[in-house]
């Protein structure tokens, strides 16, 4: 996206990836895109597939103590509303229209070594097609996700990476071939613990239970696993249409942000500087919104040579990304059933998911920090 982006502004850029094509266009992630990515998009010219494929969402519902409530997405947050579309099928638009403005994109690269970021001339060295290249840069930035090379880059004195949570469970994801089995997304609260109903098309559904961080997929089978999720919202009235299941997944729970996200000609975008747990869908585009503001902060070096945004790109993006650590937080720890919950903390989540349906101004704040912040 940053590349796409900065080419708009006629300013160069290599990117390089040590994945293949079609692995990157295939793994499965999340898929609720925020209005503020949709419109990136839509205005950049990529909004063609996700227009006709996507799914404009106004409202989510969340089930506990046997009913299902729905938040007016659209009408709580003034107008806003999210959009299912797989986080793969973004990464499918980018990467065509890189390659069709001829953008230089190198896919399955290895050996990658970056030098030099304190100084002006960052140098990047890989090995692409068993050639070794060197790229002479003004600016790298880490894009690299959470098993980032380039935020260790960054002088241990110079960043802190203490803030960092991790959960005492995971989900298991499926897709499965289908009719969905709900219009909205559905968030369950249950005695035995979450569940998620979204979904991909008409014929696709993506389905999440809370498990064991520790779980096999292969020990479920079909049926276990239809059951389970049933289990976990029939109390709220949802039945579940259930079909063939060709992928499942464990997905793991963690909060994690580096401060800062800069060093030098370094600068850190997506998961490799910050990683959220999945409930509220918040990491692509909290990563979308980071390479936006780098964006304009490039734009401004290299157009008008002020530094001003670059300098103020941390404090700039923490922002937003303390919103979202918050946000999935709070929705993840209001939802999950944790192991050395009392009966305390089980009437407190209650009590807590009450209010947020109950009270207008609880529901729009849940509202304003799914649909997310503005771009600008
Ligand atoms: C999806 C993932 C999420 O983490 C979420 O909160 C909602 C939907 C999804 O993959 O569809």
């Amino acid at each position: 996206m940053l590349s796409h982006l900065l080419h708009q502004r006629g300013i160069d850029s290599v990117v390089i990836d040590l994945r293949l094509r079609d692995d990157i266009e295939q793994t499965i992630k999340a898929g609720v895109l925020e209005q503020g990515t949709v419109d990136l998009m839509t205005q950049t010219g990529l909004g063609d597939r996700l227009k006709r494929d996507g799914f404009v969402h106004t409202g989510i519902n969340l089930a506990f103590a046997g009913e299902l409530h729905r938040i007016d997405l659209h009408e709580l947050s003034g107008g806003r509303s999210v959009t299912v579309y797989a986080q793969h099928e973004v990464l499918k638009d980018l990467i065509a229209r890189r390659l069709a403005d001829n953008g230089d994109v190198r896919f399955g690269v290895t050996d990658t070594t970056v030098e030099g970021i304190d100084g002006d001339r960052p140098i990047i060295r890989f090995t692409h097609d068993d050639e070794q290249h060197r790229l002479d840069c003004d600016f790298v930035i880490g894009c690299d996700g959470s098993r980032t090379y380039t935020r260790f880059l960054i002088p241990q004195g110079e960043i802190r990476t203490d803030f960092f949570r991790q959960y005492p469970f995971a989900w298991f994801g499926i897709l499965a071939e289908a009719p969905p089995s709900s219009d909205e997304l559905i968030y369950a609260h249950s005695d035995r613990g979450f569940a998620l109903i979204s979904t991909r098309s008409p014929s696709v559904q993506r389905l999440y239970f809370q498990c064991d961080p520790q779980t096999n997929p292969d020990d479920w089978s079909q049926d276990q696993i239809w059951d389970e999720i049933q289990a976990r919202v029939a109390g709220a009235g949802a039945t579940l249409k259930s079909g063939t299941i060709f992928q499942k997944d464990i997905l793991q729970f963690r909060s994690f942000v580096c401060e800062p996200m800069q060093y030098g000609r370094l600068f850190l975008a997506g998961d490799a500087a910050h990683t959220v747990p999945p409930t509220g869908a918040k990491g692509m585009n909290l990563a979308i919104a980071d390479v936006h503001v780098l964006d304009r902060a490039l734009g401004a070096y290299f157009e008008a040579k002020d530094s001003g945004l670059l300098e103020s790109y941390t404090r700039t993006v923490l922002h937003r990304v303390w919103r979202a650590q918050h946000f999935s937080w709070w929705m993840t720890s209001m939802l999950h059933r944790f192991s050395d919950a009392t009966d305390f903390d089980l009437r407190r989540q209650l009590a807590e998911l009450e209010m947020v349906v109950n009270s207008p101004s609880a529901s729009k704040t849940l509202a304003d920090n799914y649909v997310g912040m503005p771009l600008t």
